[in-house]
């Protein structure tokens, strides 16, 4: 479970454990891990991982060797910010976090899983990766290329008889510490409930849920807006 300190992915880590799954939980905080291993101590391993650190999958090795294997990888850590003002750092930051971080740990898992007899990995991209945001343009860009990523592994696995599946989870806005307190975010789902509606779906094995009802009607109108019409919107003015 990467990213497994904060938002998403801590609600998604204590309903496995509520399943009874062992863990291995990462992210770059040790202190939120260390909290989530009090809740049960012989089931959950705690691992630093930076994923934008070229030791990174040195130390997804190590922390899938203390838990004994891995049958699923819950991808969930990501930044993401508006940038009207596209400051460079904020979106150089969001491509290394979000497309090289990801492709780094997802690579990983994906070889180890393809000589030891294969997995499961599920990982959170975003509604963002249905079209071109603009406060967002760094964060739609990389939410798109996680899809496109997974929907490529999910074919090339396939083609070499691999028995790994993929699950693209993807929700609308989610009040987590990545939002902030800004209120002005339309349809904003709670974190628990969007918790429970993806562990169901990587129940389910599905390759693509978006969360929830309403933002799978919403997407499902962005990509049939045309190109010339789709750059007179404006949204997300909340800031
Ligand atoms: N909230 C939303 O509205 C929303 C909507 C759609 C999709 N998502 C996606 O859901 C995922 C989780 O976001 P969230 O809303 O739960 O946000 P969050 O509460 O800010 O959690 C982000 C997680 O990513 C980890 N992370 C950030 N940088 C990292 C790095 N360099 N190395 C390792 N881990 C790193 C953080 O851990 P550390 O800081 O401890 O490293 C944290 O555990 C993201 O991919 C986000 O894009 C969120």
């Amino acid at each position: 479970m990467i990213g497994a300190s904060s938002g998403l992915g801590r609600e998604v880590a204590r309903l496995l454990l509520d399943r009874g799954w062992k863990l291995g939980v990462a992210a770059r905080r040790l202190e939120p891990l260390e909290e989530l291993r009090q809740l049960a101590p012989e089931r959950i391993e705690v691992q630093s991982i930076d994923v934008t650190a070229h030791n990174a999958p040195q130390a997804l090795q190590e922390l899938i060797a203390r838990v004994g294997g891995i049958d699923l990888l819950f991808y969930a850590s990501g930044v993401g910010s508006q940038n009207m003002t596209l400051e460079p750092s904020i979106e150089l930051n969001t491509m290394e976090v979000n497309a090289l971080g990801f492709t780094r740990i997802i690579g990983e898992t994906y070889r180890y899983m393809a000589s030891h007899g294969g997995g499961h990995i599920a990982a959170i991209s975003s509604i963002a990766a249905t079209k071109g945001l603009g406060p967002a343009p760094a964060y739609s860009a990389t939410k798109a290329l996680q899809g496109t990523y997974l929907q490529a592994l999910e074919q090339q696995s396939r083609m070499r008889g691999l028995n790994i599946t993929f699950t693209d989870l993807r929700p609308g806005f989610v009040a987590t510490p990545l939002l902030g307190d800004n209120p002005g975010y339309p349809m904003l789902l709670d974190a628990k409930r969007v918790a429970r509606e993806m562990v169901n779906a990587v129940n389910r094995h599905k390759h693509l849920h978006v969360i929830d009802w309403r933002w799978r009607v919403v997407t499902a109108m962005w990509r049939r807006v045309p190109r010339w019409l789709w750059r007179r919107f404006t949204f997300l003015k909340t800031k």
